[in-house]
């Protein structure tokens, strides 16, 4: 039986089209037919002298259906669509409710008017996907709001509160009730008006020379996205060009990103983070547990960030500490942190901090739904706390460890209920970093993963699944990009040559600027109780070089600018007397050879995380990399850029390296080499 997109009923002599694509509406093939078929019979039915447009379910349409980007389009595509609306001889008022995005938005911006509930977002998030609004966007919000905002909305990708669509002028009225009543009313007065308003036939209010201004601030600093000149070249197209002109420049544009790498390295992730949280032996009916209250153990840097992601969310927590002392301490920097964005209203810094219970004793946990320890990374320590919280916690509540190394199975042998834990992996700072690592351990129950991966989105992070192993899955990785970086510095590279060559990548920070932000004594602490030696770490920590937090690290840091990395003679020094020590030729090593040095390692290891199911899909690993370490979005992750490359180079390189370096770990993991021969790859790009 063929599916229904398109329903349409009739309130007075209004047709009222009802589109239902859940569960977001997405403008694919089916639903475009169905309403440019709904939109034919009501302009012949002489009974019916105006439309209204409106979504089922949750929202209006989140735009076009991104699966079908890169595939032939059927007809009607969205431009033949938007054309009828917009030519319609009766008029077509949208109802807007929910998220209307993207070409859910450029549907709604062709009708003749919309109406908003008060809790609907618009926005146009293409930016996102390395895409310009191809569906008139970038040409009709110009003239409803003037080029300048124009420029914000669509390069930002940000959603806008209905309120601030209709004073911006992209809405036309906000509603508290339900928008298809006062849509109807609305369309029933224009019908009566004669009055067929259309975006298309306005100029574009305000100054270029403004518009100049906004553009010149995006792209005057730094690498500058196609995706982003690209909107801004067809904004300038809407004031330049008449609309018919202006909307086949947005299209070209349009055609030119979607089949750029950028922009299908973006969608990718969009689809990765989405799959990410999903578990493949998990039963489609298991309920997350509801999380009402939680329990944070330890204050300082990690747990405090931790406590803010739930208050900032709404959820009570309780926050345990063993010394006043610290507890002042993590309080003190919680909110020195509320404050230091200077966005947050007072009003709302107090109602967090309100949310928060500061308690030196761990029973308070007792009625917490959910508690995440976030100590030191010692597992005596750590055994010791799941001891306690296994007495204290009540019946059915989440323990969850913020460990980033350690094995969970460990911490869950000290209890008696090892089904209700598992690892929750932030990354720092706790309540900025959107990357959850949800390490899954052996006994771990599905109502618990379950919980962890609905509070996890509840609290605004993007989970992902993980085994239990070293480091899991972002820190084993970035284990190997260290130990390379470690051996480009002995061979012959400065800190900041590497960073160079990793910021022209795309990262926005090298990995030494990185280790000097993270605190050098954090890895030199590591390395010591893994019994692990590095010539020129251990000699930079050796010398007093903590990074930024004593001015001192792999670069030096001015009191004008402390966190401006700048190249230290004195380091240079270090970092050589280390080559000669160990015998080795200094030679210069260019960029394309430290990005290599850089990836392919890491991406070997990607592929043992794979073979040992430590992550279940190659996209998975692209998440955590996109969300947790800063790789550049638009190269889609280190799986997907391994397929761009081709496994066979990456392959080949790995094997010559392992063969002149003797290192082992080096040699080609089984599944990569297997994919190499089969001339395939991951399958992702
Ligand atoms: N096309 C295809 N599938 C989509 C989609 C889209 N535009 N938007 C969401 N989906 C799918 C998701 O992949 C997911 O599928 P799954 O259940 O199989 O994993 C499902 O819908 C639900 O999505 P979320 O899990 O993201 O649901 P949320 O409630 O958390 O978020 C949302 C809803 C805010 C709408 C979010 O999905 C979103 O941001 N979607 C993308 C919106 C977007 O980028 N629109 C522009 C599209 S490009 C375009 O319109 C081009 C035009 O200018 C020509």
């Amino acid at each position: 039986m063929s599916k229904t997109y398109v329903t349409t009923d009739r309130k007075g002599s209004v047709a009222v089209i009802r589109f239902d694509n859940p569960p977001v509406n997405a403008l694919g093939q089916g639903l475009r037919l169905g309403i440019a078929s709904a939109l034919k019979e009501a302009e012949t039915d002489a009974n019916v002298r105006a439309v209204v447009l409106v979504g089922y379910g949750r929202c209006f349409s989140a735009g076009a259906d991104i699966t079908e980007f890169g595939k032939p389009i059927q007809s009607p595509n969205l431009h033949d669509l938007i054309g009828t609306i917009e030519a319609s001889r009766k008029p077509v008022v949208a109802a807007i409710h929910g998220t209307t995005l993207g070409g859910g938005l450029e549907l709604a911006l062709a009708c003749h008017a919309r109406v908003a509930a008060k809790d609907a977002r618009l926005g146009l998030p293409e930016i996102k996907l390395g895409i310009l609004p191809g569906a008139g966007g970038t040409q009709r919000v110009p003239r409803l709001i003037g080029a300048e905002k124009a420029l914000k909305m669509i390069t930002s990708g940000d959603m806008m509160p209905a309120e601030d669509a209709r004073t911006a002028g992209l809405v036309d009225e906000v509603t508290s009730g339900d928008p298809l009543d006062a849509a109807a009313v609305r369309a029933e007065h224009l019908a009566a008006s004669g009055e067929l308003p259309r975006a298309r036939d306005k100029s574009v209010p305000g100054d270029k020379a403004d518009l100049d201004k906004a553009a010149a601030a995006l792209t005057g600093k730094g690498r500058v996205l196609r995706a982003v000149s690209a909107c801004i070249e067809a904004i300038k197209a809407a004031i330049e060009l008449p609309f018919d002109q202006g909307l086949k420049r947005e299209y070209e544009l349009f055609k030119e990103l979607v089949e750029s790498d950028e922009s299908k390295a973006q969608r990718h992730v969009f689809f990765a983070e989405r799959n990410a949280a999903k578990v493949a032996d998990m039963p489609a009916d298991t309920q997350a547990k509801p999380v009402a209250s939680a329990a944070v153990v330890g204050a300082g840097t990690m747990g405090g960030g931790i406590t803010m992601s739930f208050a900032n969310a709404g959820i009570p927590v309780t926050l345990i500490e063993t010394t006043d002392a610290a507890l002042k301490r993590g309080l003190d920097t919680i909110l020195a942190n509320y404050k230091r964005s200077g966005r947050t209203p007072q009003a709302e810094i107090d109602r967090r901090m309100s949310l928060i219970s500061p308690t030196l004793d761990i029973a308070k946990a007792a009625g917490a739904d959910i508690a995440i320890e976030a100590v030191f990374e010692e597992m005596e320590i750590k055994k010791e706390i799941f001891a306690k919280l296994d007495r204290i916690a009540k019946p059915g509540a989440v323990l969850a460890s913020n460990t980033s190394y350690l094995d969970i199975n460990e911490i869950a042998s000290q209890t008696k209920r090892p089904g209700e834990v598992l690892g929750m992996h932030f990354f720092s700072p706790a309540n900025v970093m959107k990357l959850l690592e949800i390490v899954r351990g052996k006994a771990t129950s599905q109502a618990t993963l379950a919980t962890a991966i609905a509070v996890g989105r509840k609290i605004g992070k993007v989970p992902v699944i993980v085994g239990v192993c070293d480091g899991f899955v972002g820190n084993r990785m970035l284990g190997q990009r260290l130990k390379a970086t470690e051996q480009l510095l002995l061979e012959g590279a400065l800190p900041h040559e590497i960073d160079a060559a990793a910021t022209s990548f795309g990262f926005a920070m090298g990995p030494l600027a990185v280790s000097d932000l993270a605190g050098l004594d954090i890895g030199m602490r590591a390395r010591r109780a893994r019994g692990v030696r590095a010539a020129v770490a251990d000699a930079i920590t050796d010398a007093g070089r903590y990074g930024q937090k004593n001015g001192r690290g792999y670069y030096r840091y001015d009191e004008a600018d402390k966190r401006k990395p700048i190249p230290d003679p004195e380091v240079e020094k270090i970092i050589v007397e280390a080559s000669e020590k160990l015998g080795i030729k200094r030679r210069s090593i260019g960029q394309e050879e430290i990005i290599e040095r850089l990836n392919y390692p890491m991406i070997n290891e990607g592929a043992k995380i794979l073979e040992e199911g430590i992550a279940q899909r190659p996209g998975d690993i692209d998440v955590i990399w996109v969300y947790g370490y800063g790789w550049p979005v638009w190269r889609g992750g280190p799986m997907h850029y391994a397929d761009q490359v081709g496994l066979k180079k990456i392959r080949d390189w790995l094997a010559e390296q392992a063969r002149k370096s003797g290192d082992a770990s080096l040699n080609p993991a089984p599944v990569l080499d297997r994919l190499a021969r089969e001339g395939r790859g991951f399958g992702l790009a």
